[in-house]
């Protein structure tokens, strides 16, 4: 157990928010898998201020607990408001986030996502600028810094800490590394050492062993799973589990990794009805066998012919029947030289 605030968060494994796939019925689905916390995706706050309906319905995520909203600008006069409405419209937000990493040219343009993180006073004021108008925990979400010149992200520790964070996720890539290459975790070896609030470190968990790693150098207080959980929601239950007693667990067989990901198909059709989900799907669906060798026709079939969920289960089920009791062997990791599977 540890604390984000006044927050009692139970386990190391958080699920990362992402847009486009982190969705209320994505973290309804991977809540039980041992999440500890979760996050709605990057919301305007001037979309909340003038009610989009898109960003309102961002704030709303039933009974997930703890659920954070994660909240983008550039203004702490607008995020703190956003806030308040949010709070008004959704009393049972545990928590906000800022985000202050996105590197998406259409956000930087705003200064706001890791555009931020070149105005480290700027940072420390819109946290103090929210918790003085809400009594929910607020944290934020950085990066290493604008790029490999400019890391700056002890500065802008300090000055988050001193608008009284009460917590801070860094992934330790820059704004111009954007999502590829490997995570510095080098660079911040030991940081949550240095950290007054709780340190969650986010970048490449695609394996058990990431996150043992990530947080051994970091010595942070949790892990994220943002893309290495699409499709391997078992990932998250396996840290859930090593944090807690030591175990490592083996990773799912095929006919599992089929189970849930029609299980996940029902809570999509639930959440964005029939035709939305199922044109979604084309996406999750072959993530689920992205760690099955010989796998790689099926993951063509899945992300081209699985129209509905009646060809959606066939090809599933083909999949069990053929290969159903073997192991998942690398998640999330698809082996560029695997020969093409007909059968
Ligand atoms: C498609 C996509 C959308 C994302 N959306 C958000 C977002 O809305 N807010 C946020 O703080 N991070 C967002 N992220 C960043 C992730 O939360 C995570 O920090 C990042 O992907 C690094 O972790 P990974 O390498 O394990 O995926 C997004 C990442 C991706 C790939």
């Amino acid at each position: 157990m540890w604390k984000l605030g006044s927050l009692n968060v139970d386990g190391k494994a958080v699920l990362g928010p992402m847009s486009g796939f982190t969705s209320s019925g994505y973290r309804d689905f991977m809540k039980p898998f041992g999440v500890a916390l979760s996050y709605t995706v990057m919301t305007s706050d001037l979309g909340i201020i003038h009610n989009h309906e898109k960003t309102n319905e961002y704030v709303h995520f039933g009974d997930n607990h703890p659920t954070g909203v994660q909240l983008y600008g550039s203004d702490p006069e607008t995020i703190s408001k956003a806030a308040t409405i949010a709070m008004e419209l959704n009393p049972d937000i545990d928590f906000f986030d800022v985000n202050m990493g996105c590197p998406v040219p259409k956000i930087i343009r705003t200064n706001s996502g890791s555009a931020l993180m070149r105005d480290p006073k700027r940072c420390g004021n819109i946290i103090r600028a929210i918790k003085s108008k809400v009594d929910v925990p607020v944290s934020a979400k950085i990066r290493l810094g604008w790029s490999l010149n400019e890391m700056n992200f002890r500065d802008v520790i300090d000055e988050l800490q001193s608008a009284d964070v009460d917590a801070i996720c860094v992934h330790p890539r820059t704004r111009s590394e954007a999502y590829s290459g490997s995570p510095h975790y080098d660079l911040i070896e030991g940081l949550q050492d240095e950290m007054s609030v709780p340190l969650i470190v986010s970048g490449n968990i695609y394996l058990l062993e990431d996150a043992i790693s990530a947080m051994r150098t970091s010595r942070a207080t949790a892990v994220m799973v943002a893309r290495g959980g699409v499709g391997n929601p078992y990932l998250v239950t396996q840290i859930d589990r090593y944090f807690r007693t030591g175990e490592r667990l083996p990773n799912p067989k095929i006919s599992q990794q089929v189970d849930w990901c029609l299980e996940l198909a029902d809570f999509m059709i639930k959440e964005k009805g029939y035709e939305e989900a199922m044109r979604k799907f084309r996406i999750y669906a072959p993530k689920f066998i992205a760690g099955c060798h010989k796998c790689r026709s099926y993951r063509y079939d899945l992300a081209v012919k699985s129209k509905d969920m009646e060809s959606l289960k066939e090809i599933l089920y083909d999949i069990r029947d053929k290969m159903g009791d073997m192991r998942i062997n690398t998640y999330g990791r698809i082996d560029q030289d695997e020969p093409p599977h007909s059968s």
